[in-house]
């Protein structure tokens, strides 16, 4: 299927939804300037000092450096946090939100990405999964409790060449102890992940609503890679169902199951192309 033949039969999907579930991974936030890290390269592209390490994304994305070198997992998860504090989400998230809110049915958002920019975008905090965690929440590194607490008015200070965070480092409220984000990362047994279990269920009491009334679904996933397929096999289970189907926005990974729709652009023009001609229908 051409691109002018698929942002068609996209529009319709979404204008026939009666609920949308917008999926996303890294490449939702490559238009507003965040990188992805689609593959060591682009990863090393992304962080220099990390490269100079040789140090590859999963080996990079483990708890053990909050263990033997906090300085060093608090300059890689600093850096993240402040970027993703500073970035400005992008028009595409205003646009499906709007579509979203008009559907009887409502929305919901499946994301693998811990930047927090659903949220800023102002995307109702009740109907977000973070499959993965955000990095504006802490937890203990042991953990000593079952707490998580936001990140909001802590400061990670970053010394880029060094590529090194400066003291204070966040710490433990109850034992003082490193604190790191709470995020899923690579070998990872000290995860907490109450946060997402509470925010799946509230998406699996959606879906259910969904199918009990006999809804149409719309799926659109936005820039999720297939390195960590978490979001896109999430996608494909869930589009797998009756009344629903999938669109696909991805530049490069744009292989969709049989009956689904892939939308080959960047998801800032993917999604604008789509509704444009959805608000004028
Ligand atoms: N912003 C974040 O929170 C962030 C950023 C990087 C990685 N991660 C984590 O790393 C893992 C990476 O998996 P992933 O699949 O999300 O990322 P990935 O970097 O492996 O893949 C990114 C995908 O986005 C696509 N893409 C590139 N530019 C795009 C654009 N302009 N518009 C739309 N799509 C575009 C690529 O083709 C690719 O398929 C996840 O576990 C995630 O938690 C998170
Ligand atoms: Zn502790």
């Amino acid at each position: 299927m051409t691109l002018e033949h698929s942002i068609e039969p996209a529009a319709k999907t979404l204008l026939n939804a009666d609920a949308l579930l917008i999926t996303a991974g890294a490449g939702m936030g490559v238009d507003s300037g965040l990188p992805d890290f689609r593959g060591n390269q682009g990863f090393w592209k992304a962080y220099p000092p990390i490269a100079k390490l040789g140090l590859h994304f999963s080996q990079m994305s483990t708890p053990k450096w909050f263990h033997q070198n906090p300085k060093l997992a608090w300059a890689f998860s600093g850096h993240r946090l402040n970027l993703y504090r500073k970035a400005i989400p992008h028009n595409g998230f205003l646009q499906l939100l709007e579509t979203a809110k008009s559907k009887k049915g409502g929305y919901f958002v499946f994301t693998s990405n811990i930047d927090g920019q659903f949220q800023k975008a102002g995307y109702d905090e009740d109907k977000i999964v973070e499959c993965h965690g955000s990095i504006h929440y802490l937890q203990c590194i042991r953990p000593c409790t079952d707490d998580i607490w936001e990140a909001a008015g802590i400061e990670v200070n970053v010394d880029e060449q060094a590529f090194e965070a400066l003291e204070p480092l966040p710490q433990c409220q109850n034992c003082g102890l490193i604190a790191r984000p709470n995020v899923l990362m690579f070998g990872d047994w000290a995860w907490n992940d109450d946060r997402t279990e509470k925010q799946e269920k509230k998406l699996l009491n959606w879906l259910d609503k969904v199918e009990k009334a006999g809804f149409n679904l719309a799926i659109i996933e936005i820039g999720a890679g297939t390195a960590v397929p978490t979001v896109r096999i999430y996608s494909e289970v869930i589009a797998d169902k009756d009344n629903s189907t999938l669109i696909r926005i991805n530049p490069r990974d744009i292989d969709v199951p049989n009956g689904h729709i892939s939308i080959p652009l960047g998801g800032a023009e993917g999604i604008n192309r789509i509704l444009k001609i959805v608000n004028f229908s």
